[in-house]
């Protein structure tokens, strides 16, 4: 069985992307601050193991548990989905130094504090997908977004970043995160995003 990770799982597109991941076949352990309550039931009902991790994907003892759990349960990871994220709208001028590093935690370290534990277990298996959920505010300027728009600018560093790490050894790298590896753990292929 491929297993997923998904944070931001309890509403929107995390909730979605859990359900077609689901509906693939994964195996899935969902993140988020909110219990997730009605995805759990959703992805459960398509017939899939799932479980959930709450808390503060910022947080990096979280993630360190997360990591520990999805290794116990299931000994192997095929794809993270970094989707929890924040938005933050209001004039540069008015943004306190504190608000703006909030929104930098969860829409920037937390993706990359994802993408190194369970990064780290891609990488023992030579096998394995990041999604980083950006948006056009990753590459354009919107007005009074100045928070959201620096975080998503970084995600997408971050993203270009890893994938260029990887593509120097022998995991492989690219947009899709794709390959021919197969271990026994979520079938052929072995790559980054
Ligand atoms: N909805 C859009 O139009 C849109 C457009 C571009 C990009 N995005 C991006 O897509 C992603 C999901 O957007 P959405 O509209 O589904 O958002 P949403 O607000 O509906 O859902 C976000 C989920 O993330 C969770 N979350 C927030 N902070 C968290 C934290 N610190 N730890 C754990 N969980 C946390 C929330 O509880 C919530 O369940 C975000 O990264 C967002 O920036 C959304």
């Amino acid at each position: 069985m491929k297993i997923a990770v998904v944070t931001g799982a309890a509403q929107g597109i995390g909730r979605r992307t859990a359900e077609v991941l689901a509906a693939a076949g994964y195996g899935l352990m969902l993140m988020d601050m909110q219990p997730c309550v009605a995805t759990l039931a959703s992805v459960r009902a398509a017939g899939v193991e799932a479980d959930e991790v709450t808390g503060d994907v910022s947080d990096e003892a979280l993630v360190t548990r997360a990591v520990e759990r999805v290794r116990a349960q299931w000994g192997c990871v095929d794809v993270l989905v970094n989707n929890a994220g924040i938005s933050f709208i209001a004039p540069a001028e008015t943004v306190e130094g504190k608000a703006f590093l909030r929104v930098l935690e969860v829409n920037l370290l937390a993706p990359f504090l994802l993408a190194k534990g369970f990064g780290a277990m891609m990488l023992e298996q030579r096998l394995g997908s990041i999604v980083n959920v950006a948006s056009i505010a990753g590459l354009v300027g919107i007005g009074d977004r100045s928070a959201y728009n620096a975080s998503k600018h970084g995600l997408i560093g971050l993203t270009r970043t890893l994938a260029a790490g990887r593509a120097r050894g022998e995991v492989q790298c690219g947009v899709s995160g794709v390959g021919e590896d197969g271990d026994g753990c979520g079938g052929p292929g072995r790559g980054w995003v």
